[in-house]
């Protein structure tokens, strides 16, 4: 196995500027170490996964990148400008979208509803370019036609309450909206967890479809086969520390696991 670490992203080419980028995080919560000096890169046009042991530090990584928490120490850049998010929405605002576990979706309300929820504030963007005037009718247009960019062909009905739909709709619903409107960064906490194996392909399938139209992907994932699936890049935590990035060509998934519980070293 060899340490990937200090090396370039798959593509190869020359170094490039990481989208989105972590230094040296810490975060604490009273005597328990979360973050322990945790650096991660997202370059443009990948897939990052990011797996670990329960406890290994997993949400609290996402979430200061995310604005849910606020790290003691270190430093996190976004298209290589430092940034200091104090809340959630000041992520969102700079352009990373989060799609948790708990799905974010509002069930009484239509898939097209779902997907402009909350943008209201969001002035900039396809929104506001071409709603001008928020009207039902293009709120569908516009609500189909970012679906069928994506590749969700199983989600024609906009019109549908998303209560009525399976877990992975739900699931593809929360997506394009992340997707929409302009992010530069989509973070996908555990997104395949409640899913089958029809519905989990087809969210593996939409996350290619988010890197190939220019939105890089952080995947939360424990599911190993998805990860070496769908992943360029795999960073791998463990108790509080990065223990190694790697990718599904340098490593197999029996190394990935054997680093992640410590029985390895990268
Ligand atoms: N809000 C919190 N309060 C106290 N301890 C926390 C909190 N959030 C996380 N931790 C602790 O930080 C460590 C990392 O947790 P977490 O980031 O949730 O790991 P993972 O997502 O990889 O399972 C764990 O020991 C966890 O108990
Ligand atoms: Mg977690």
């Amino acid at each position: 196995m060899t340490l990937t670490e200090e090396t370039t992203p798959a593509a190869g080419g020359p170094a490039r500027t990481p989208i989105l980028e972590a230094r040296s995080l810490v975060k604490t919560f009273g005597r328990v170490v979360g973050l322990d000096g945790v650096s991660l890169e997202l370059y443009p046009g990948e897939v990052l996964a990011v797996i670990g042991d329960n406890g290994a530090g997993k949400s609290t990584l996402i979430k200061c990148l995310t604005g849910a928490e606020i790290p003691d120490e270190g430093s996190i850049f976004l298209d290589g400008k430092p940034v200091s998010f104090k809340r959630p929405q000041d992520a969102r605002a700079a352009g990373i979208e989060t799609v948790y576990q708990n799905l974010a979706v509002s069930p009484a309300l239509d898939v097209a509803s779902n997907l402009y929820l909350g943008r209201e504030v969001r002035k900039a963007g396809i929104l506001g370019a071409l709603f001008r005037v928020m009207d039902t009718k293009g709120m569908r247009q516009s609500a189909r036609a970012e679906l069928n960019e994506l590749g969700i062909s199983t989600l024609q009905d906009v019109t549908v309450p998303v209560e009525n739909l399976s877990g992975g709709q739900r699931q593809a619903v929360a997506v394009a909206r992340a997707a929409a409107f302009g992010s530069k960064v989509v973070v996908l906490d555990e997104p395949t967890a409640a899913l089958g194996v029809r519905e989990s392909n087809q969210v593996l399938q939409l996350v290619r479809n988010l890197r190939d139209k220019g939105i890089p992907v952080i995947l939360i994932s424990h599911n190993m086969p998805h990860v070496f699936d769908v992943a360029d890049r795999i960073h791998i935590q463990r108790l509080g520390k990065r223990a190694a990035t790697i990718t599904p060509q340098s490593h197999s998934m029996t190394d990935a696991v054997a680093i992640m519980t410590g029985a390895a070293t990268a």
